[in-house]
Parts: structure tokens; sequence; C-alpha cells
């Protein structure tokens, strides 16, 4: 959605890291004004109403304040229903004012404060839509008896749930006591419960500071499973042992993540398999990645998500970009971290494949994007717009070969310890994207005349495209892919291909790069060869039909139509919708099977969808 320039949004400071460092910027997607008063610390007590579909209590924030001549504090709401705000041991209620409501960004909370004032608790409930949470019914589970709710914060959904300063520049410690029915179990992005409690209240503490985007809560039937001294897994009952299997590595990865880039700091990393309808691959909530099921291929074969939700522990939650045009910070140093821990865990060549389908991802979108594009900076700019547009190739796989390209010109040993460096110098801080390049500079380039000359930083990160002297990639994997697909173009039979012992990522690349025109005969023979069309592989099967679609290739439909009713992932429900608004039939067909699957989505697909199928009537 792309929203006027929103002279309502007032100018907003944020500190940009630790105060030797206050060079302020503007975060454009907050009201708040944390350089006169911040958030130190957030209180919330909450009940989970399942009926009514409301989260309802107090928070209660501790403040900080800056600015002494400050006489006010503004918060980030959307769609909360403030009930009464009191100072603090105060019994009576304080009056507030709420902004006018601007879409996507909600409206400010502004709070009168005493000149002493050190907390504000506020009483408040969500209201049914609220963005952050998705609600499901029974029916949308695994075990089909109790229902569930996740939250997901990023990028400015936390004000939809948590009246708070919503920008990524501030950061707090909190805790939380969650009411919810006595047979579910509650858990956050905090130090978490492993079995559930005789009354259903839980408690929760993080005791490390984090920005608002990090808060996340989940209530379900789930269970707990170990799979390692400080990590686990927690599913429904019928998916735990599946996903305790498929997640078997994890403990592996977080050893080999700290080889690289220094001590895990935030105690236990457990994750949560979520139902299908969760929009994102994952999110790495802190000491809690939440995870699509779609990862539980059968095989580990689409375990780099918990390499990327892991690396995040370092790039993001320890240095968190600034504001949402520094996304790049965190994506793409994540995708750089992830790539080196799967290496680092299952060597070099599956390292190579995951980089090839990476180079093929940003190739795509910039073709899309169309030469000189301003959206392939990694400097973004989103200010007037939802940041979740920056969601994309740009800030995770340009980001990617951006690093890519500084590690093999510098060479690994120097740039794997400028990382070190710069993890452990800016933890628990915020980066802007120009600090960033100063440390470049500082740190690693003014020694390094020739790489300086070698590498243009400054297009790579303020300039469209990609400059010339980039990484480049080249999977032994993926050659002998071609090989096949060349001798498929010769007019050998699909089963006659030589495609034993071929990996997930094989497969992909060979999807990716089948020609579009295929014959109709040659595609149904490729389908009866390797079953693509019934493939349980959820990367597998969305790269089949992409390319069916195309083809108005009938028999995958009907498994299409069970895909997108079940699974709400957008990465993978965006290009299949947009493949199918490109005819008449299959806008038809899109439209109607978006009717029936549109409200086991979340809000975050809604959007994202209902803007290329049509948001539904009335
Ligand atoms: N932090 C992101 C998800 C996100 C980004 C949510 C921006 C909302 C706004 C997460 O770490 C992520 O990148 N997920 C990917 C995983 C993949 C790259 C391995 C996803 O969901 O597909
Ligand atoms: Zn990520």
């Amino acid at each position: 959605m792309t929203l006027k320039r929103s002279a309502t949004l007032p100018l907003v400071l944020a500190l940009a890291a630790g105060p030797a460092l206050a060079a302020p910027v503007r975060d454009p997607h907050s009201f708040a004004r944390p350089d006169e008063v911040a958030i130190r610390h957030l209180a919330l007590d909450l009940a989970v109403d399942f009926e009514a579909h409301r989260l309802a209590g107090t928070a209660t924030l501790t403040l900080e304040r800056h600015d002494p001549t400050a006489t006010e504090l503004v918060l980030d709401t959307r769609d909360l229903e403030i009930e009464a705000v009191h100072l603090d041991e105060a019994t009576e209620a304080t009056p507030f004012r709420l902004g006018d409501p601007v879409p996507t960004f909600g409206r400010s909370l502004t709070i009168p404060l005493g000149p002493q004032t050190r907390q504000v608790r506020i009483t408040y409930r969500t209201r049914p839509e609220a963005a952050a949470i998705q609600w499901l019914e029974p029916s949308q589970t695994a075990g089909g008896k109790r229902p569930f709710l996740f939250t997901q914060s990023q990028a400015i959904l936390a004000r939809t749930w948590v009246p708070c300063q919503d920008s990524p520049g501030v950061r707090f410690t909190y805790e939380a006591k969650v009411k919810v029915p006595a047979d579910l179990l509650a858990v956050m992005s905090a130090e978490n419960p492993q079995r559930r409690t005789a009354d259903g209240v839980y408690r929760f503490r993080m005791e490390q500071a984090i920005p608002s985007y990090l808060l996340a809560l989940a209530v379900g039937d789930l269970e707990f499973r170990s799979l390692g001294e400080r990590s686990g897994v927690y599913a429904e009952p019928s998916v735990a042992a599946k996903a305790g299997w498929e997640l078997a590595d994890t403990e592996k990865m977080i050893t080999a993540a700290e080889a690289l880039y220094g001590p895990y700091r935030w105690g236990r990393y457990d994750i949560l398999v979520l139902p299908p309808s969760f929009p994102f691959g994952g999110m790495e909530n802190p000491r809690l990645t939440f995870a699509t099921p779609t990862i539980l291929a059968g095989d580990r074969s689409l375990v780099a998500l918990v390499a990327h939700e892991l690396a995040h522990s370092w790039s993001g939650n320890l240095v968190t970009n600034a504001t949402w045009n520094d996304f790049w910070l965190n994506e793409g140093f994540t995708t750089y971290f992830e790539n080196r821990i799967m290496e680092a865990v299952y060597g070099a060549e599956y390292a190579e494949m995951l980089a090839g389908l990476s180079r093929r991802e940003l190739d795509e979108e910039l073709a899309r994007l169309g030469t000189g594009h301003r959206d392939s900076w990694l400097f973004g700019d989103f200010e007037g717009r939802d940041p979740d547009e920056g969601v994309g190739a740009i800030a995770y796989d340009k980001g990617f070969l951006f690093l890519k390209t500084l590690e093999s010109a510098v060479g690994r040993t120097r740039f794997d310890a400028f990382l070190r460096d710069y993890f452990e110098a800016n933890a628990f801080r915020t980066m802007t994207t120009a600090r960033f390049v100063e440390i470049l500079d500082e740190k690693l380039l003014a020694a390094e005349a020739s790489v300086a000359a070698k590498v243009p930083v400054e297009r790579w990160i303020f300039g469209p495209g990609i400059p010339e002297g980039a990484y480049s990639v080249q999977p032994a994997a993926f050659a002998r892919v071609d090989a096949e697909l060349d001798r498929l173009a010769d007019g050998i039979e699909p089963a006659a291909l030589a495609t034993e012992g071929w990996v997930t990522h094989q497969w992909l690349h060979f999807l990716a790069a089948l020609p579009a025109d295929l014959a109709d005969d040659t595609r149904a023979a490729l389908d009866a060869a390797f079953g693509f069309s019934r493939s349980g592989n959820s990367e597998i099967f969305s790269a089949w039909v992409l390319h069916s679609i195309p083809a108005g290739y009938q028999p995958v439909m009907p498994e299409l139509e069970r895909f997108l009713t079940t699974v709400g992932r957008r990465k993978f429900l965006k290009p299949i919708y947009e493949a199918l608004m490109k005819t008449p039939d299959g806008a038809a067909w899109a439209k109607r099977v978006y009717a029936i699957a549109r409200p086991g989505y979340h809000a975050v697909s809604q959007t994202t969808l209902d803007a290329i199928v049509g948001a539904p009537k009335g």
C-alpha cells in the first residue's frame, strides 16, 4: 500500500546509538519522541479472551526522562481501546489524548506527565481485528480441538496489541503476566514455561532490552520437546515429534554461530512451530523463534530458516536497524550469517547452493523493478509507506551479495574479525546505515586501500542494481543440474534424466531454470517422473506451481487449492496469486479461492493479497 507522504506524522527523533554516538535519526514510522521521554521497562498484565478475540488488561511503562522540559509522553497505538491512564501510584485517572488515525500508522497516544512522573499505567483492550494478532479457530490447528493465537509485531504491528514507542530505536526490558484458558500454554519472546500451569496464569521476564517489534505472544495446545542443553521446540502435540526430528541440528547451529561471531547472549534458544497460517517463514522473536510448519519437509532440507532466525540473535536483535530504512542491516547481515552457519554445519557446497538461489532471487527482483529503481538501493526509502514493503530480495539478497563481496575482497579472516567486533561493540544498540559506513571505513577499509578501490561501498548502499565486481556464485552442484536441463532441451525423456541423489536445492534450481515454453507433454512427463504436483516440500511445490500457472497446467490446481486454503505464508502466496491474476481464467479461479482462503490468513498476508486479488466487498 502506498500512502500519501504523511504530513500528519510529526517529526520524530530517536537516538541512533548509545549516548556516545547520539546522532539523532528520525523514525518516520513512529509518533513517539523518545529523545524526550523513553520507555525503559514494560510490565504487561493481560487476560486472553478467545470468545471475544481480545486481550485486556494493563501495560505499565517505566520511563526515562531525557529532556527535563518535556511535559508529555507520546506513544504509538493502532486500534487499541484505551480505557484509562494512571500516573505512578495515583488512584485517580489522568487525562490523555488520541491523535487522528492515520492508515497503517494508527494514532498517537499523548499522556501529559508531571515533572517527576516515572511510570504510566494504561488500562486497555485490543480490538478483534488487531493486525498483529491472529485468532485461530480449532479447525485451523493441527489438533483441531483447541483455539490458538499468535502475534506478529514486526514491522510496526506491536502498536496494535501493546501501547508503546513502536520504533526499533527504542529498547526496553519487559515482564508479563498472562492469563489463558487452563488447558492452554502461553509462550512469549522471553523466559518461557515448559509445561502448563494448573490455573492458566503464566509469568514472563525478558531481562535484555529489546525493541517493540520483538514483542511476541502465542497461546495454544503446545507441548515442549528438548533438542539439546539450551534449545528445544514447542509445537502442537501431533506435530511435536516431526518438529523435533526436523530441527535436531539446532544445537549444532548455535555452536557454529558462536564460533563465528561470539557468544549467544540470550540464554535459551527455542523454536515455536506454529499452525500453517503463520504469515512468515520465521520470525526472530528473542529466545523463541516463531516458525512456519512448512519447513517440516521430512528431510531437514529447509532448516536454513532456523540458521537465519538464529543469526538474527546477533544481526537484528543485538545490533538493531535504527529505522525501517536501515532494514538491510538486519536482513542482509542475517542472510550472510545464515549462509556461514549453513556452511559450517553442512559444508561449502551446500552454502554455495543457497548463495546461488539467493542470486537468482535478486536478479529476478531487479528485473521486476527495472534499471535504476530507488527501491533497489540497500538503504531504503519507506517514509510514508508501510515498511512491510521493504521485505524482499533487495534487503536480503543484495545485502548478502554486498557482504559476500566484501568478504572475498578482504579475506575471510579479516572480515570475520571485523564482524565479531561489530556485534560486540554495538550489542544492544541501534545502528544506522550512515554509522555502519563509518565503522566499515574506520575498522576495515582504511587499512585496505586496494579493497576500497575494488568494492564501491557507496554505490552498493546508496545506488541501484548490482555494482561491478560482485562476488560470483557458481555452485558445482547446479552445474550438474544445468547439464541435465541441456539434455532435457535435447529431447531426452524426463524419466531418463540423471537426477539421482539430487537435494532440494538442486531441484529448486532445476525448477527455476526450466524453460518457460516447456511443451505440455514434457511438463506432464516431468510431473509423472518426479511428482512435483504432489510434493510435500513447500518450496518445491510452490516453485512448480509458479512454473505451471502461466502454462495453464490443470492437474496441479486441486493441490494448489488445498495449499492456498491451508498455508498462509506470504512468501508463497504473493507470487502464486500474482501469477494467477495474469490471465482471465486464472484471475477468476484466484478470486474464488481467495474468497474461501482469506478469512484464514493473517492480516499481514491479507493486506498484501487484497492489493493483488482485490479486497472483499462490503
Ligand atoms: N524478520 C524477518 C521477518 C519479517 C521481516 C517480518 C519484516 C516482518 C517484517 C525474518 O527473519 C525473515 O526474514 N523471515 C524469512 C525467513 C527466510 C529468509 C529464511 C521468511 O519469513 O521467509
Ligand atoms: Zn530475517
